[in-house]
């Protein structure tokens, strides 16, 4: 038996390596041994955006093409908008009734947010429910096995309780319990060191070109102790250096970490070296996204028609959830 996959992004903007390194490759590998749902989150995004709902119009496509670009196959993946299938809603609201408040309020991935968007308002219903909503989209699915980046492990030990708990208060196994699924460097960090995320702008965009890329890296700061080229400096608090760790081989790491010790190689050389192995990730991804756009397929129809088959499936389960609560 195949095992049921589901995973989600938010339309929020172009998407950058941290997607790719964090959720991306997983997806990929996925897809080809499981039975995989894959959506477009834009009910997750309005819990943020629901004052410009334009970002999230318009970042669709894009986004699913980045998707694709990345090797998503919708010939082996279902892919589908989260508001298309309008039983996410009806089950959002019934978990709701069952997920106790303080759950909620001691989120971390909550309370780190209210703090890092301090500039919109979040004090809303929404955004508080923002994991019971993505409980209902895992639960859904009967997913067995849900791939995410590191920063949505919270939500998913909520995913857990909340559906231990219905499980449990309806006295039937009605929901699979799910596990996460993770990889070796889901956290690549920001050219800032900060989070990687656009709103942040310390994103490397999978449709950056190759100059966009250079001219980005190019200003990282390094260690602040390498003021002159032959000032010794300490790999280990250097960003670039942890970027080789991610893209470079073990020779190479060897060499920026020593060539940086002893002062023997310059931060640009460092950088341009680094910058080199990144581009051995990006290039294929560039070069696909070219493709399809030139092949014309038609990201609206893929989506519908993936659209088509969660709903299917969405529509039995709905039915399963209501009869086990009686309602
Ligand atoms: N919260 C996820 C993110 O920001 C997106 C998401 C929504 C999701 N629903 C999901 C991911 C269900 C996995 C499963 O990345
Ligand atoms: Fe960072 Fe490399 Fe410069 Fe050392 S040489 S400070 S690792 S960029």
């Amino acid at each position: 038996m195949r095992k049921r996959v589901l995973s989600g992004m938010r339309p929020s903007g172009q998407l950058h390596l941290g997607h790719y390194l964090g959720v991306l490759v997983n997806w990929a590998k996925m897809q080809e041994e499981h039975d995989c749902f894959f959506f477009v989150a834009d009910w997750h995004a309005l819990t943020t955006e629901y004052e410009r709902t334009q970002v999230i119009r318009d970042s669709i496509d894009e986004m699913v093409l980045d998707w694709m670009a990345s090797g998503i196959d919708p010939n082996k993946a279902n892919l589908f908008i989260q508001s298309h299938v309008p039983a996410h809603a009806e089950l959002h609201l019934l978990l709701s009734m069952i997920t106790p408040l303080a759950w909620l309020e001691r989120c971390t991935t909550y309370k780190e947010q209210l703090r890092e968007l301090s500039q919109r308002d979040l004090q809303t219903y929404g955004f508080l429910g923002y994991p019971v909503l993505m409980t209902a989209d895992i639960l859904m699915y009967d997913a067995s096995l849900v791939p995410v980046g590191i920063d949505q492990l919270p939500h998913l030990e909520l995913t857990r309780e909340i559906g231990r708990r219905f499980n449990f208060l309806y006295q039937k196994e009605t929901f699979v319990i799910p596990d996460q699924y993770l990889t070796k460097t889901s956290k690549v960090m920001g050219l800032d060191n900060r989070k990687m995320s656009k709103s942040y702008g310390n994103a490397i965009l999978l449709s950056d070109t190759a100059q966009e890329v250079w001219d980005k890296v190019r200003p990282m700061v390094t260690d602040p102790a390498r003021v002159r080229r032959t000032d010794p400096g300490n790999p280990d608090i250097c960003n670039v250096h942890d970027y080789h760790k991610i893209f470079s081989d073990e020779k190479t790491v060897a060499w920026s970490a020593a060539g940086c010790r002893s002062a023997g190689i310059g931060c640009i050389d460092c950088k341009k070296a680094m910058y080199e192995n990144m581009e051995r990730v990006l290039v294929p991804i560039r070069k696909r996204r070219q493709a399809i756009v030139e092949s014309g397929i038609s990201v609206k129809d893929i989506l519908a028609e993936g659209s088509a088959r969660a709903n299917a499936v969405a529509t039995r389960k709905i039915q399963e959830v209501r009869e086990a609560v009686g309602i």
